[in-house]
């Protein structure tokens, strides 16, 4: 079978969890397309945020995992794209929910308030939760679609 490559981006305060879970994804089996950033530097997280969602967006990858210091600057930019569903995760329960009822297909660490033992149970929570679907569907559905009211 063809293993699944997830795309994982971080700004300078995301770098060095970031290098973490790249390790733990490739434990888990995954591949690992790292759109950097590739030092502790002090950089922008749109730079990193806008490739990967545009990927995710534009289905030439799956899912993806973005890490900034509170995770809201990056879930901000990640969810402007068509298809993108980023949810900030900061606990196991989050991130299943996150997958059971919003079919989150990124996952945004808050680097700065999670350690990196709750960063992996994290991400493991997030690779093995399924989609619920039924009225979840419907709500999902309707992210995307600006006109409905009910
Ligand atoms: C960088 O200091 C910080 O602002 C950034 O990582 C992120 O938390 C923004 O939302």
């Amino acid at each position: 079978m063809t293993q699944e490559t997830i795309l994982i981006a971080a700004d300078h305060a995301g770098y060095e969890l970031k290098k973490k879970l790249e390790a733990e994804l490739k434990n888990l089996g995954f591949a690992v397309r790292d759109l950097g950033t590739n030092s502790a530097e002090s950089t922008d997280y749109a730079d990193y945020a806008h490739p990967l969602a545009k990927e995710v967006s534009e289905g030439k990858a799956k899912r993806g995992v973005l890490i900034c210091g509170t995770g809201l600057g990056m879930s901000y930019v990640a969810n402007r794209y068509a298809n993108v569903r980023a949810a900030v995760s900061w606990s196991p329960e989050v991130a299943e929910l996150a997958r059971s009822h919003n079919d989150a297909n990124v996952l945004v660490l808050p680097a700065r308030f999670v350690t990196d033992d709750d960063a992996k149970k994290i991400l493991r929570t997030w690779l093995e939760t399924e989609f619920a679907g039924g009225r979840h569907e419907r709500r999902v559905v309707k992210i995307e679609n600006k006109n409905v009211s009910s």
